[in-house]
């Protein structure tokens, strides 16, 4: 019996049947298909998620032969495999064509080879494009997917489905330009909008954890809820990323997606069945029950910080290809009220920044203190509330912190904390993000991927604080909206504090 098996019992898996697909990646040089992509579809195939029929078509603009791709994919993914020959015949399945995205020879010569790669074949190949370029891109490649027909889904033919990376528009204006874009090619059926969060286990754990048992629903609520807190801290500093974090900035980088489908998992409504639109209905309702932020007192509510310098560490307006009067947010704290029945005066406390101290993703649920205490002199109040607490990373998994009878005289109470690390007990079973939601892609399942109307939701939310902050003067001290300088290595700006100080709590210690 493995460790595994002697936590696990009952082992409810649904089995999944590869189907095959033809998968084009565009970007196809770039550190995203090589750091991500292309690890996730060689491990797909190597557990058999990868049909014998599939192949990958990598496109970019710079000019090499397919042999050269393989041996720079070799190069980069040798060292994190144990079988090389395995390594090998996933690679003879993929082959690369350059061109430029706006070439419009790029899309005669890719329909070309698709048409050579999937020619008879039974049943023909699905096709899944991933889209691992710049977002400004998207614009220029889906138009001319769709005017050559690549795109189009024919009766005898497979599916076209299209992955797209974050960011999806950077205000609610631009969003749904990109959307009505979009919508000229494709049906919403057929767009993947892909948050990488989603694909993590623990993330979806929270479904499970929720609705497939019955201790933890009956408490999910105001009655016995003080607050939750979510968090999302970097130690990095923004790397080379300075020409898009420039533009876009934490609120956008971060909140926007990442915080608010967290968010959403935790506290939407159950829904009616575990299928994609189900699942996106009930987040939808639930980022649309957020009390607008006020912006006259917005500082209550949310506050914006910045690194600076610490020791060897830059700070962001040293950093390369950022302006020294940057205004760019790194840091974003901020308090979210639900207004519907099961939330209504819970406090949602959302934190996350770059150069923190420590790189952690966690959402923390706790829960009201006891409102008596029968174990006097131990009086309610100085008893610690219970915790759950879901580690998104670096070491996914969960914790409950209880209250429980410690050894020892008769009354001696503590915190004890029920640990659980999926790494401890599947070791490096583990699967990546990009893992999960590629095969998702692959067979057709769009319940880890973002709906316009949900992205659509998030931006009416989060534009007019972009706004606002925009019409502030950021360096203006006087002004509460100004961005707080953090020094690089901490915990961001000592303001956070205040927001849920006002009303009596205090971000977890992490
Ligand atoms: N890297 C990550 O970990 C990560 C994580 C989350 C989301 N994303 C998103 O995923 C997408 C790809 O990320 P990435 O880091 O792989 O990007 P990248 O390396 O900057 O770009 C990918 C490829 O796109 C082409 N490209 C880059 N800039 C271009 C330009 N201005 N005009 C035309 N082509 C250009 C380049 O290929 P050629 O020059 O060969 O055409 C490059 O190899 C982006 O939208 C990014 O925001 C990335």
């Amino acid at each position: 019996m493995s460790l595994s098996d002697s936590y696990w019992q009952g082992n409810f898996c649904v089995e999944i049947s590869p189907v095959p697909n033809t998968i084009i990646i565009f970007g196809a040089s770039g550190d995203l298909t090589f750091r991500k992509l292309m690890p996730a579809l060689f491990n797909l195939f190597r557990r058999n998620l990868f049909h014998e029929n599939s192949r990958v078509v990598g496109c970019a603009r710079t000019v090499m032969k397919t042999e050269e791709y393989r041996n720079r994919l070799r190069e980069k993914m040798v060292e994190n495999v144990e079988d090389p020959a395995e390594l090998d015949r996933f690679l003879s399945k993929v082959c690369y064509m350059h061109g430029g995205y706006q070439d419009q020879a790029t899309y005669s010569n890719l329909e070309h080879l698709l048409e050579k790669l999937e020619k008879g074949q039974d049943p023909v190949p699905n096709r899944t494009f991933y889209l691992a370029t710049p977002a400004s891109l998207y614009g220029e490649i889906v138009p001319l997917l769709g005017r050559y027909g690549i795109t189009e889904e024919r009766n005898a033919d497979g599916w076209r489905h299209v992955v797209l990376e974050k960011p999806f528009g950077h205000d609610v204006k631009s969003a749904r330009a990109l959307d009505m874009l979009l919508h000229e090619t494709l049906s919403e059926r057929q767009i993947y909008r892909i948050d990488h969060y989603l694909g993590k286990e623990t993330v979806q754990n929270i479904m499970m954890l929720r609705f497939a048992n019955v201790l933890f629903e009956p408490t999910w609520s105001n009655k016995y809820i003080d607050n939750v807190q979510i968090t999302v801290a970097e130690d990095i500093g923004i790397g080379a990323r300075a020409g898009y974090y420039e533009k876009a900035g934490l609120l956008r980088d971060m909140f926007q997606n990442h915080m608010l489908e967290m968010l959403a998992l935790v506290a939407m409504e159950m829904p009616s069945s575990f299928d994609a639109n189900s699942v996106r209905d009930e987040k939808l309702k639930l980022i649309n029950s957020i009390r607008p932020f006020p912006i006259k007192h917005l500082s209550k509510y949310m506050i914006r910080g910045q690194y600076t310098a610490d020791g060897d560490m830059k700070g962001y307006c040293e950093e390369d290809g950022v302006k020294p009067d940057s205004t760019t947010e790194t840091f974003v704290a901020a308090k979210v009220m639900i207004d519907n029945w099961r939330w209504h005066g819970v406090p949602f406390y959302l934190r996350s920044g770059k150069r923190l101290k420590r790189k952690v993703s966690e959402i923390a649920i706790q829960f009201k203190k006891v409102p008596y205490s029968i174990f006097q002199p131990i009086a309610a109040k100085d008893m610690q509330p219970d915790v759950l607490v879901l580690t998104v990373q670096p070491d996914e998994g969960m914790s409950l912190g209880i209250q429980a009878k410690k050894p020892g005289p008769k009354l001696c109470m503590g915190n004890l904390t029920l640990d659980f690390k999926y790494n401890s007990i599947f070791g490096g079973q583990s699967h990546d993000a990009y893992e999960r939601l590629l095969l998702d892609a692959m067979l057709g399942d769009q319940t880890l991927f973002i709906r316009s109307d949900v992205i659509a939701a998030s931006w009416r939310l989060l534009t007019p604080v972009l706004e606002a902050w925009d019409s502030f003067d950021a360096h203006n001290l006087d002004c509460p909206c100004h961005l707080r300088k953090y020094k690089a290595g901490s915990w961001g700006p000592a303001d956070a504090a205040a927001i849920p100080k006002s009303d009596g709590f205090k971000w977890r210690n992490l």
